[in-house]
């Protein structure tokens, strides 16, 4: 598997597909049973500072073959609550990423700090839910609050902070470059695509929510071509995420000028089964084209 370990600033993963935030994340137990079923990092539910409760059902739409739409509303049990799961987690050997939100720069330092004393071993700030009030990417959107909440976090934790960015926005390479000059020791992209469905039945939004954000094989492309963009102006690893359910997806990623990637959607078809096929497939492209390993193969869609 020497071949697929790789580097994100300064921590070493034993392979480059990750479990995404917000996906079997729950608890210690659950992060520890995705570790062992090969994924190379598991990165946290998206953690508040205080418990929350998120949006009433419905909150999923499920699209088929394109993936679904999800408001959940940021549901967790707070930091104080939540603080035990990473530990059990780092107990039974898995590398945890913690992913945390909050309204202001202090918030997010805060659990940082906390996450940095319960074993993370890098941070990854959500700048990008799409859909909450005062949180996630109205915040990420604008490059001056997103850079003070990294300055803040950034001097309140010593482990790797990426930053989560959303593609919601018509030039993520900027947000990319906003993040890396506040501090961020990586970027990953992409967040869910704002979306909506509508029943034409009851004539209104099937979301409780009303808006919700996209994921799975539909937002791939996005997902590509915000890595793309990133990559051609940042020198900071990028973790790229948005509809990969293959290895041959992973490796586009990695051309694209990913480091490594998350999976989250497809796992809730494809099962834990996943993670080692990702790896098993993105092994075989690397092969197949002649790449000693994944680093070698990073953005080289861009020297063709
Ligand atoms: C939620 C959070 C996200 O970051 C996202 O992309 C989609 C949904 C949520 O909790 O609702």
């Amino acid at each position: 598997m020497d071949r697929l370990a790789v580097e994100i600033a300064g921590v070493t993963f034993r392979n480059p597909v990750f479990l995404a935030s917000g996906i079997w994340g729950e608890s210690g137990l659950s992060l520890g049973r995705a570790f062992r079923d090969g994924a190379g990092a598991v990165i946290t539910k998206s953690i508040g500072p205080v418990p929350r409760e998120g949006y009433p059902n419905p909150t999923v739409v499920e699209l088929g073959e394109w993936g679904l739409i999800n408001a959940m509303g940021l549901p967790n049990p707070g930091i104080e609550n939540y603080k035990e799961e990473i530990a059990i987690a780092r107990k039974d050997g898995a590398a945890v990423v913690g992913s945390l939100f909050g309204a202001n720069p202090e918030e997010f330092a805060a659990i940082a700090k906390v996450m940095e004393h319960s074993g993370a071993v890098s941070l990854e700030l959500n700048l990008s839910c799409p859909h909450a009030k005062g949180l996630g990417s109205e915040i990420g959107q604008d490059p001056k609050a997103l850079s003070e909440v990294i300055v803040a976090v950034k001097k309140s934790v010593r482990i790797p902070v990426w930053a989560k960015l959303t593609p919601n926005t018509h030039d993520p390479g900027a947000l990319a470059e906003a993040a890396v000059k506040a501090g961020a020791d990586a970027i990953s992209a992409i967040n869910t695509v704002r979306a909506m469905a509508i029943s034409s039945k009851a004539m209104r939004p099937v979301l409780s929510h009303g808006l919700g954000g996209l994921s799975g094989p539909a937002v791939k492309p996005v997902g590509l071509a915000c890595v793309w963009q990133i990559y051609e102006r940042v020198k900071a690893p990028i973790v790229g995420i948005g509809g990969i359910t293959t290895g041959e997806d992973a490796f586009e990623y990695v051309l694209a000028g990913a480091s490594a990637v998350e999976v989250g959607t497809a796992l809730s078809q494809k099962g834990a089964g996943l993670f080692r096929e990702v790896c098993a497939g993105l092994e075989a492209q690397i092969k197949e084209h002649g790449f000693s390993s994944v680093k070698e193969a990073v953005g080289a869609a861009h020297r063709k």
